[in-house]
């Protein structure tokens, strides 16, 4: 699905002639001073092998973009709800006609050939032997490997680039990120307990069931948040994507189990599929994805009517970072009526290149300017990161440091609700504090004083957003019933709630919800989410931060409500 774009030949014939080879001053453009954790050397590679590098282009005005994308989400500006196309949208990521020449020039000198990889034309590929690689970039690229998992790679400790391309060329990767490969679904801590596939009565009255004390279901979501039972219009402009990845297959006989036993009246739907990177769709019971029949389950299961992409990544994956941009690039050379896209996976915001996290950033900004809601779990390590781990500073979680996204943590138990222990939050080392959460951050940080002081961020934007269910949510999975737990459920819940009210917006004649944060920080948009004061995430050797009065890192601005979401957007 993803699109290529040649350069112009023009501009490649005309540069044939540059600059003799090896003229360049080169200084060094990213490094990383010793092997990450949990890497290995593991040899030498053959100078003839081939490997295949993008480099991002300076994009010629991403302030203009960001600008904008704030402007069209704020909805106290004259120009809220005026989502971009995605063409408007390349008129701001493409790169300057200065920097495409300067680039496909130095390339020219060696030989190397670029095609052009993203929908704007920003990000170039090049396939390179070893020895030309090491002399393009004065790097020295050698295998290593991931010890954990034996994965092996080609990566280099430090490149260079001429200096009179450093305003040209963001990055070029893969060179120094060691990126961990993505182990298992993060949100998914536990299987506690297997049920029977007994049928369960969806319960008629607004009461919330008390056995949603204990096994969390669609019917206990609708009485808990005041999700609608009643099937969306089902609108082809309005439509959840689901992220899937590591070979994670989304089952359509689970998500039929599953329908049967607890939303009866939509047995008969299905998700559809996009496959890029040489994603499958595999269909065996047994390669079902716990993580995959999930996030597909309270999707379909949950937002009525709605249409589900299951967008299933392979393992070619061009980006460095698992897909996560290779989904964006996708989504916007094909949007197909996509208005939500939720993800159940993560990284640790310090396992990735800064580099590679505002990549990522950019592209969410991207797709929410489109007018696509981009929702993350937050992580299931509470203020240690994706999972739970030994630190000694807290650990925020990517993407969900990037003000675009709407990063999902974690509640349980019954009205009122209190905070998941497992909920991931904290604040980003790499994005400041957005002006949208700005006096939160701070009133935050001011009610606890010195706790913690030195091991988080005080200026970085604080994470999440916003808490939905995370314990005890009964799936299908292999044929049988499981309760899971993790910030994995919460995010595709919430997807679910906002594809619902966009489903509304739509049958109003007005424009989706797009990127959220601004209104979910707005005066209405707060008076949508019913505050959560009690519980910690614990992590780090420490209890945590603690949920509170107002927003907080552990549940943000608390859990949903779907009529006061619906009384937000003025409907
Ligand atoms: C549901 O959709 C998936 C993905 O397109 C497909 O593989 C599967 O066969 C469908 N299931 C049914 C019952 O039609
Ligand atoms: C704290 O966050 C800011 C961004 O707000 C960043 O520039 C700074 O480097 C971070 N500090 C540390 C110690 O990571």
């Amino acid at each position: 699905m993803r699109s290529t774009f040649l350069l112009p030949l023009a501009t490649l014939l005309a540069i044939a002639h540059g600059n003799p080879t090896g003229r360049r001053a080169m200084a060094v453009h990213e490094s990383v001073s010793a092997l990450p954790r949990g890497f290995a050397h593991a040899g030498s590679v053959a100078p003839t092998q081939e490997i295949t590098l993008r480099i991002a282009l300076v994009q010629s005005d991403i302030k203009g973009l960001e600008a904008k994308t704030y402007a069209i989400s704020d909805p106290a500006n004259a120009l809220y709800g005026q989502h971009l196309t995605p063409a408007e949208v390349a008129e701001y990521v493409k790169p300057a006609e200065e920097t495409l020449s300067a680039v496909s020039e130095w390339l020219a000198e060696h030989g190397v050939t670029p095609k052009s990889i993203s929908p704007a034309g920003d990000l170039l590929q090049i396939t390179l032997p070893v020895s030309t690689a090491n002399t393009l970039l004065a790097a020295q690229f050698a295998a290593f490997k991931h010890v954990e998992s034996g994965k092996t790679s080609i990566r280099t400790l430090s490149y260079s680039l001429p200096v009179s391309l450093q305003e040209h060329v963001h990055f070029v990767h893969p060179t120094v990120a060691f990126v961990p490969p993505l182990s298992g679904p993060p949100g998914v801590t536990a299987i506690n307990h297997r049920r029977d596939t007994e049928a369960r009565a969806t319960p008629t009255s607004d009461a919330v069931p008390s056995s949603c004390a204990s096994v969390v279901n669609p019917a206990c979501l609708e009485a808990m948040y005041g999700i609608p039972a009643a099937k969306a219009t089902g609108s082809a402009s309005n439509a959840i994507a689901v992220a899937g990845y590591i070979d994670q297959f989304a089952n359509s006989a689970d998500l039929s189990r599953f329908l049967g036993a607890l939303r009866s009246d939509l047995v008969g739907a299905n998700f559809s599929l996009r496959t890029i990177d040489g994603g499958q769709n595999d269909q065996t019971v047994a390669n079902a994805g716990i993580e995959a029949d999930l996030d597909i389950e309270y999707t379909v299961g949950v937002a009525a009517g709605v249409p589900v992409t299951f967008i299933s990544v392979g393992d070619n994956t061009i980006d460095d970072i698992a897909g996560f941009v290779d989904i964006v690039n996708s989504i916007i050379a094909d949007p197909a009526g996509i208005t939500v896209l939720t993800t159940s996976y993560g990284f640790n915001e310090q396992d990735l290149p800064v580099s590679l996290v505002v990549e990522m950033c950019n592209a969410y900004m991207q797709l929410g300017a489109i007018g696509v809601s981009v929702l993350f779990a937050s992580g299931d390590g509470g203020v240690g990161g994706i999972q739970s781990t030994t630190c000694t500073a807290f650990v925020p979680t990517a993407p969900g440091g990037c003000p675009f996204i709407t990063s999902v943590g974690g509640s349980t138990g019954l009205p009122p609700q209190v905070a998941a222990s497992l909920s991931g939050g904290g604040f980003s080392n790499v994005f400041p504090t957005p002006d949208f959460q700005a006096g939160d951050v701070a009133a935050y940080i001011a009610s606890i004083g010195d706790q913690y002081a030195g091991l988080y961020n005080r200026s970085g934007r604080g994470l999440p957003d916003m808490a939905a269910q995370a314990e005890n949510v009964e799936i299908a999975w292999q044929g049988s019933f499981w309760l899971v737990d993790g910030t994995s459920c919460a995010s595709p819940i919430f997807a679910s709630m906002v594809a619902v009210v966009n489903d509304r917006l739509i049958a109003a004649g007005k424009p989706v919800l797009g990127f959220l944060n601004p209104f979910l920080y707005s005066p209405a948009g707060r008076a949508a989410f019913t505050d959560i004061t009690s519980g910690t995430n614990p992590g780090c050797n420490t209890n945590g931060f603690s949920a509170s009065t107002g927003w907080d890192p552990v549940t943000g601005l608390g859990t949903p409500n779907f009529d006061r979401l619906l009384t937000a957007v003025g409907l």
